[in-house]
């Protein structure tokens, strides 16, 4: 019988690969630098399945270079990447890989939280440079973190773990979502369900949590970030472009809020030539996620995806499922 073929746009870990390769005749991107698109349009020409990254456009060009594809696989659990109307208009089954990285980012969200309240980056700076004098009563002063209010934007799986962490802080958790989250929910995280104006308002902390949507870009625009504490620290894993950055440089110089922590940006690789100057803002490279057993797991469950589909069975993270029919 012949093997399906794959496409893997990266190497993907040992765990993955052994699986992969018992079932498939696989393709993978090795190079150091990323698939280019004009690569992964010839490479996926005659392929069955697809295993991509969130950098990586499913749109309807990569579908019409691809005839034979039949399910596409994002090692992500964002998928604004994938278009997945067109998708199932073509009958591709789209799937992601959601639940399990949602402590270790919401692990992530709290050490940008931590470390931008704290300035610690400032003064890890200020140590490597040699130049510390010594202890004094009035350097690098930040916010406190415990007995504040944290302001949850987005109360899926990862925003509820950044509540759940908050208690051992003695926050107040606050919350806003399109779907308010059952009772029982509320209780177990002792958080309050508000409306995003009073969110704004009161919250000392405020970290996104919502997937990129018409309606969450630019969510964090230059009027939302007027109503914030000048004290308020914002802190963004989802997606980038739900803050509008150059609003988010200008708030700052005008210190109507207190800092920022990124980990995702409007126009990745590129960072708002603005905030890059700024002190009281942390960037890291879009790594909430990047744990070695997480992205494991994120390899492994896509790959799983892919096998469940080509035997006959409904893959159990498939966007499309429904819309497809799939039993
Ligand atoms: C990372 O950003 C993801 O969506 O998994």
């Amino acid at each position: 019988m012949t093997r399906s073929k794959i496409l893997s746009t990266r190497p993907l870990f040992p765990a993955a690969r052994e699986i992969l390769e018992r079932h498939f005749e696989v393709e993978y991107w090795t190079q150091a630098r990323s698939i280019s698109r004009r690569e992964l349009l010839n490479r996926v020409a005659d392929k069955d399945a697809l295993i991509c990254l969130l950098t990586e456009k499913v749109d309807e060009a990569l579908l019409e270079a691809a005839p034979k594809l039949r399910i596409v696989a994002t090692v992500s659990v964002g998928h604004d990447n994938i278009d997945e109307a067109a998708c199932t208009q073509r009958k591709v089954v789209a799937v992601h890989t959601p639940g399990v990285l949602d402590d270790t980012t919401a692990d992530f969200a709290w050490t940008l939280l931590m470390a931008v309240a704290r300035r610690l980056l400032e003064g890890d700076a200020w140590m490597r440079s040699g130049t510390w004098p010594g202890w004094d009563l009035d350097q690098l002063l930040g916010g406190d973190v415990w007995g504040k209010t944290l302001g949850v934007i987005g109360f899926g799986r990862i925003g509820r773990g950044v509540a759940r962490r908050a208690q051992g802080f003695q926050m107040r958790v606050l919350y806003n979502d399109a779907v308010r989250a059952p009772v029982e929910v509320e209780k177990e995280l002792r958080a309050e369900f508000v409306d995003q104006d009073l969110l704004f308002r009161e919250s000392d902390f405020i970290s996104l949590h919502v997937p990129l949507l018409p309606g969450t870009r630019h969510l964090i625009s230059r009027e939302n970030i007027r109503k914030m504490k000048p004290t308020a620290f914002l802190i963004n894993t989802s997606r980038g472009p739900v803050v509008d950055e150059a609003a988010l440089a200008e708030a700052l110089e005008k210190k109507i809020i207190a800092g920022a922590a990124l980990d995702v940006y409007e126009h990745e690789p590129k960072v708002h030539p603005a905030l890059v100057a700024r002190k009281d803002v942390i960037l890291s490279p879009h790594i909430a996620s990047a744990s070695v057993d997480t992205r494991t797991k994120m390899a492994v469950m896509a790959v799983e995806n892919v096998v469940a589909f080509f035997e006959g069975r409904r893959p159990p993270n498939a966007l499309n499922a429904d819309a497809l029919g799939l039993k």
